[in-house]
């Protein structure tokens, strides 16, 4: 009998911090003998603010590394480049045009990373969940484990693909399997080292509010 799938990823933006490993990595580690995992590596959002392109490629790799390192067996688990597959970046058009603007604007990382932007923000900023969701309903995924911060973005993939299926779908016939998210208690919200009210993040500017996975023991 074949394994329910997992989908997640992790995006190309710099060193993992213990956010990263305890919301996210630690789990598919566990997960990886029960589920048929697709673990990948997000440099198509990586790119949503702005990213020198050699950096940006040597993160990937780095990123590819640390999961192995962290234990995720790629005999087992399938673990791939996001811009590799040019389906993830069709099937968001796709979704783009069914999707309603206004869903867009209401997603909390938006506005918060909007507001660092300046006058600059990017499209791809305000269509980054759009993605996310042809990421996630492109593998025919039944669960995505995550960390807390991306609970919205996994409510608005649940909510393209049950536009879809309403749209395009025949009775008892759906065309897009809605996926659960998969939200551990522990670990789910890692908060930042120097503001207590944030969560530990890569984009921090202050490398004091994390602890990456890559540091030395002192
Ligand atoms: P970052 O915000 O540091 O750039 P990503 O957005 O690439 O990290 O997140 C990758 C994964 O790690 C996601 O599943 C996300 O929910 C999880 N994650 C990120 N930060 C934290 C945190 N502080 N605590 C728990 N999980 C986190
Ligand atoms: N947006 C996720 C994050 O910042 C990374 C990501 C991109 C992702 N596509 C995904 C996670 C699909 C799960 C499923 O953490």
């Amino acid at each position: 009998m074949s394994q329910p799938r997992i989908l997640s990823g992790i995006q190309t933006t710099g060193n993992m911090h213990l956010g990263n490993y305890l919301g996210a990595i630690r789990n598919w580690v566990e997960l990886q003998s029960q589920y048929d995992c697709f673990l990948f590596m997000a440099d198509l959002h990586a790119i949503t603010v702005p990213q020198d392109p050699k950096t940006l490629a040597e993160n990937t790799l780095k990123l590819a590394a640390t999961y192995i390192a962290c234990g995720i067996d790629p005999e087992q688990s399938t673990i791939f480049v996001q811009s590799q597959l040019p389906e993830h970046s069709e099937l968001a058009w796709l979704f783009n045009c069914i999707t309603p603007l206004n869903w867009l604007e209401r997603m909390i990382q938006f506005k918060e990373k909007a507001v660092k932007q300046g006058e600059n923000v990017g499209v791809g900023l305000l269509d980054y969940p759009v993605l996310m969701a042809a990421d996630i309903l492109l593998y025919d995924a039944d669960k995505v484990p995550v960390g807390e911060d991306q609970k919205q973005h996994l409510e608005l993939t649940r909510d393209i693909a049950g536009r879809v299926n309403d749209k395009f779908g025949k009775k008892k016939r759906y065309v897009l399997k809605v996926p659960e998210p998969m939200i551990r208690k522990e670990g789910a919200r890692i908060m930042s080292l120097t503001d207590g009210t944030k969560k530990m993040s890569k984009s921090d500017p202050s490398e004091l509010s994390r602890i990456d996975i890559l540091d030395p023991p002192d």
